[in-house]
């Protein structure tokens, strides 16, 4: 029976290594990294960042203290050089504003990290000050505090941090800070680990000595106290370089939302109103064209944004799945328009495909108008819907009045031209009766009044008396 004073003798020393642990005040060995906000990019106040370390050799686990200005809607460090391949400890407030969710995550290149289930991560609580895992919105002192050790985390997919022998003194390390503001996506509060980020407001590099950081074993392992000095709660840097980091700003969401929103809301409502009010083919499709190309433009940039974040990469979102019909729609829109027009140029009759532009069109402008909703409360931003309706409203007040004031104003002119033109038993609505352009240089062939070239509800080419033909001289085309 060895063994059983081995044991015995095991169990002694490691109950004396635990008690001492726990008699001791002294804290874990750590680097500690900060960076205190001078130049205003970390977002919140007058706190630092604060990220401090210390891993154990023996289990792999990690043990990280890290705060931020409150400010912000999430912080986060990770090792390595770049975003890509890198572990990363992002953390947030959570559902109920006061606590912090830590969300263990790795990114594959310069878009959102996902949620890393492999490794497992638990809130500790150290007891303050700086109190632990809390949010605190408290002027000049509101910030963020975390407390937390993830197990098992020196490896992960396509990286792993040497706490060996060769373990780096100057480890590169990465950290970013996520945008405060209005609306759920920048005000983030969530329990979920998957929860959607904003993109940074600030990121930058530092190193870290790592063998600054490591405990061989439990006994000396934890989470890392203020090292500030006696009685003092803050944190300074020791065995980490310093950081200049740089301020960040993601300007696609806005801009692909502005774009899509001018085009369905003002320049394809403009274009078919100058076809209803001037008359003018050419001017009209010029007008659309230059909306089309402008959502070429979002839509491009759509898709650019929809690869960096986690909840569009799949491409599987009503919003985007609309936004893209509705793109193949306005392709072959414009397509109906110019084989329509073609046709029409050589043979003076209506086209089916004229029917189609001319009933897909509005369709089109309809399903992009609702769709820019649904876009606000896919990115986070539902505050900016209530705005976007009034305008919406207006803007169905505005092309309303212009296009029945048009109507109103110019039917005695009309109703003359319709007396003039009835005599060659030939009406043209779109042009106005009795043309001068290359439309109606002659009168068409088996053509019974019902002019069809561009969109213009056939209703109105039947009753063109009330219906508004052009107010104007008609221009050639
Ligand atoms: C929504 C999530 C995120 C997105 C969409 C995103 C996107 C990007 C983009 C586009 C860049 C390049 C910026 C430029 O070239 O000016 C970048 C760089 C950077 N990001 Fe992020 N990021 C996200 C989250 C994070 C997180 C959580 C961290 C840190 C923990 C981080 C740290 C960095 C760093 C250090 C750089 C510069 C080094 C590099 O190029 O990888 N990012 N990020
Ligand atoms: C009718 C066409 C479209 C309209 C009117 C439209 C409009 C909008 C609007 C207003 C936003 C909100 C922007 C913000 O609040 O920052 C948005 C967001 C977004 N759109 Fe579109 N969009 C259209 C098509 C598309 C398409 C084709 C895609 C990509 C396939 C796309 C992808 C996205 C994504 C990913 C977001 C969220 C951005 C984020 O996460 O911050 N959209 N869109
Ligand atoms: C808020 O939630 C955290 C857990 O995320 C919990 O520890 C904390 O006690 C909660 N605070 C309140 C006021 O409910
Ligand atoms: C930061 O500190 C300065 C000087 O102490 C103070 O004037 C300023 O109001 C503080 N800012 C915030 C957001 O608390
Ligand atoms: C730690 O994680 C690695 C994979 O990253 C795994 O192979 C190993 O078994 C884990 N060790 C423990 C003690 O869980
Ligand atoms: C704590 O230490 C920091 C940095 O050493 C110092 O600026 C601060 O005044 C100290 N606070 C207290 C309460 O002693
Ligand atoms: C720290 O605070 C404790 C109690 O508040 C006090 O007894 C002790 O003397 C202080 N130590 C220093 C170095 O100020």
């Amino acid at each position: 029976m060895l063994s059983l004073p081995f044991n015995a003798l095991l169990l002694a020393l490691s109950f004396f290594g635990l008690s001492t642990a726990a008699t001791t005040t002294s804290s874990p060995p750590a680097s500690v990294f900060t960076y205190t906000n001078d130049n205003g990019n970390i977002g919140g106040g007058n706190q630092s960042f604060v990220f401090a370390l210390n891993i154990d050799q023996s289990t792999s686990d990690v043990y990280i203290h890290m705060s931020a200005p409150a400010g912000n809607s999430w912080m986060g460090v990770g090792f390595g050089s770049v975003m890509q391949n890198s572990f990363m400890f992002i953390a947030y407030p959570s559902s109920n504003g006061t606590g912090v969710t830590l969300s263990p995550r790795v990114a594959t290149g310069h878009s959102e990290p996902s949620y890393y289930k492999d490794i497992h991560c638990n809130l500790v609580w150290e007891g303050g000050p700086p109190n632990s895992n809390e949010v605190t919105k408290q002027g000049s002192a509101s910030a963020m505090y975390l407390d937390a050790v993830c197990h098992n985390a020196t490896k992960w997919s396509n990286g792993a941090l040497n706490i060996g022998a060769s373990a780096s003194k100057t480890q590169p390390m990465i950290f970013a800070v996520g945008p405060g503001g209005h609306g759920p996506a920048s005000n983030l509060q969530s329990d979920d680990l998957s929860a959607g980020l904003v993109r940074h407001t600030a990121y930058g590099t530092f190193t870290m000595d790592i063998t600054q950081a490591l405990s061989k074993d439990s006994t000396t392992a934890g989470v890392p106290r203020p090292n500030g000095g006696p009685n003092n709660s803050t944190y300074t840097l020791s065995g980490a370089s310093t950081s200049t980091p740089k301020s960040d700003h993601d300007p696609a969401p806005a801009i692909h939302g502005l774009v899509m929103c001018l085009s369905f809301v003002i320049i394809f409502p403009l274009g078919a109103l100058l076809l209803r009010t001037l008359n003018r083919v050419i001017l009209h499709a010029v007008v659309q064209a230059i909306g089309f190309f402008l959502v070429c433009c979002a839509s491009a940039g759509g898709i650019v944004v929809s690869l960096a974040y986690n909840r569009s990469k799949s491409f599987t979102s009503a919003h985007q799945i609309i936004g893209i019909l509705l793109f193949l729609a306005l392709i072959s829109q414009l397509g109906l328009g110019i084989l329509h027009h073609r046709i029409f140029k050589k043979e003076q009759r209506p086209t089916l495909l004229g029917k189609i532009h001319r009933y897909l069109g509005p369709t089109i402008i309809l399903f992009g108008i609702i769709n820019a909703p649904i876009g606000f409360a896919f990115a986070g931003n539902p505050h900016l819907i209530i705005p976007y309706i009034i305008i919406v409203v207006l803007g169905v007040i505005v092309y309303i009045s212009i296009r029945f004031g048009a109507r109103l104003c110019c039917r005695g002119r009309n109703a003359k031209r319709q007396a003039a033109s009835d005599g060659d038993g030939y009406q043209y609505p779109q042009f106005g009766p009795g043309g001068q352009g290359p439309y109606s240089s002659g009168p068409p062939p088996a053509y019974g009044g019902r002019g069809d070239d561009v969109p213009l509800k056939p209703y109105e080419s039947q009753h063109s008396g009330l219906a508004a033909p052009p107010a104007y001289p008609r221009p050639m085309v």
